[in-house]
């Protein structure tokens, strides 16, 4: 398997490669590869002749130096998990923070149209602009055809979509659904850092979730949301930071639900230091 920690180097191959009209698929991860990922990874092998898949922990989108410093580097074991999928087509890119910032640490500012003030943004300052940085820059490097997204990070992915149409940049960006463990759990490479009570606990996050899924066919918002913020005060490991119901297209919290929009649930959760976020489809 090849693996390309500097830039350059990469487009050398990519150049060669890509010779005709072939497709180029993007995987960007912050590593810590897990079954999430291989899923993304599986669809973007479905529709491309290439896929590159980018393992760099972005210190740009850290609003929290503890959390950059904790997060997760696991380059050998996501390298033998990905030769595990047994594909010529999956090159890695692993660069180091100076082979795609040179001396400038710094993020970019973007305006997303107002989607990066909602939620996350609110809650993890300029969290969106490092985002909207690294994955411009990814897109400059890689150049792909399609590039793919969990829906885990919902916000995420409509604020790289809004990224790619408000700079006109040439790439398909492909939203992929939550993969979750058996016991409902969104796969995060957060999880591995959980301990074994808060591991058991965090499943309460998608029952509630799926609860108020059931919950919205019939009741406001509102009381929806007020049903939520009382199951976690039931629950003393686990501290919810928001549950917000909003439109998918601006993500805007709901005022008056209409059956023209279409609506998800949104969560953070802290469980001991460590956030978890999750969402789903309300309509
Ligand atoms: O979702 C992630 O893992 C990261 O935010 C991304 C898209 C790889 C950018 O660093």
């Amino acid at each position: 398997m090849k693996v390309y920690h500097k830039k350059a180097e990469l487009s050398g191959y990519l150049n060669e490669h890509l010779k005709g009209a072939k497709e180029l698929g993007l995987v960007p991860t912050m590593g810590a590869l897990h079954k999430g990922h291989l899923s993304l990874i599986e669809t973007a092998l479905k529709n491309n002749d290439i896929v590159v898949v980018s393992i760099f922990v972005n210190p740009t989108q850290f609003d929290n130096q503890d959390d950059l410093t904790k997060y997760p580097r696991t380059l050998k074991t996501d390298i033998d998990l990905l030769k595990s999928l047994n594909s010529d087509a999956i090159i890695i890119y692993a660069p180091a923070v100076e082979d795609v910032y040179g001396e400038d640490i710094n993020a970019e500012t973007f305006s997303f149209d107002g989607l990066e003030f909602e939620m996350e943004g609110a809650f993890r300052k300029g969290h969106f602009d490092g985002v909207g940085t690294i994955v411009k820059r990814l897109f400059e490097i890689v150049k792909p055809s399609n590039a793919y997204f969990g829906e885990k990070d919902f916000q995420q992915l409509q604020i790289i979509k809004k990224l790619v149409a408000l700079h006109q940049l040439p790439v398909k960006v492909i939203g992929c659904s939550i993969y979750r463990s058996d016991d409902g759990l969104a796969l995060s490479s957060r999880n591995a850092r959980l301990t074994k009570a808060h591991r058991e606990i965090a499943p309460f996050i998608y029952k509630t979730l799926k609860s108020a899924k059931s919950m919205f066919g019939t009741k406001s918002a509102k009381q929806v949301t007020e049903w939520v913020e009382k199951q976690f005060k039931k629950q003393p490991l686990l501290e919810l930071e928001y549950f917000t119901i909003a439109d998918v297209l601006t993500l805007k919290p709901i005022k008056r639900k209409s059956t023209k929009k279409t609506y998800r649930g949104f969560i953070a959760v802290y469980a001991g230091d460590i956030r978890l976020i999750d969402n789903i489809a309300l309509n």
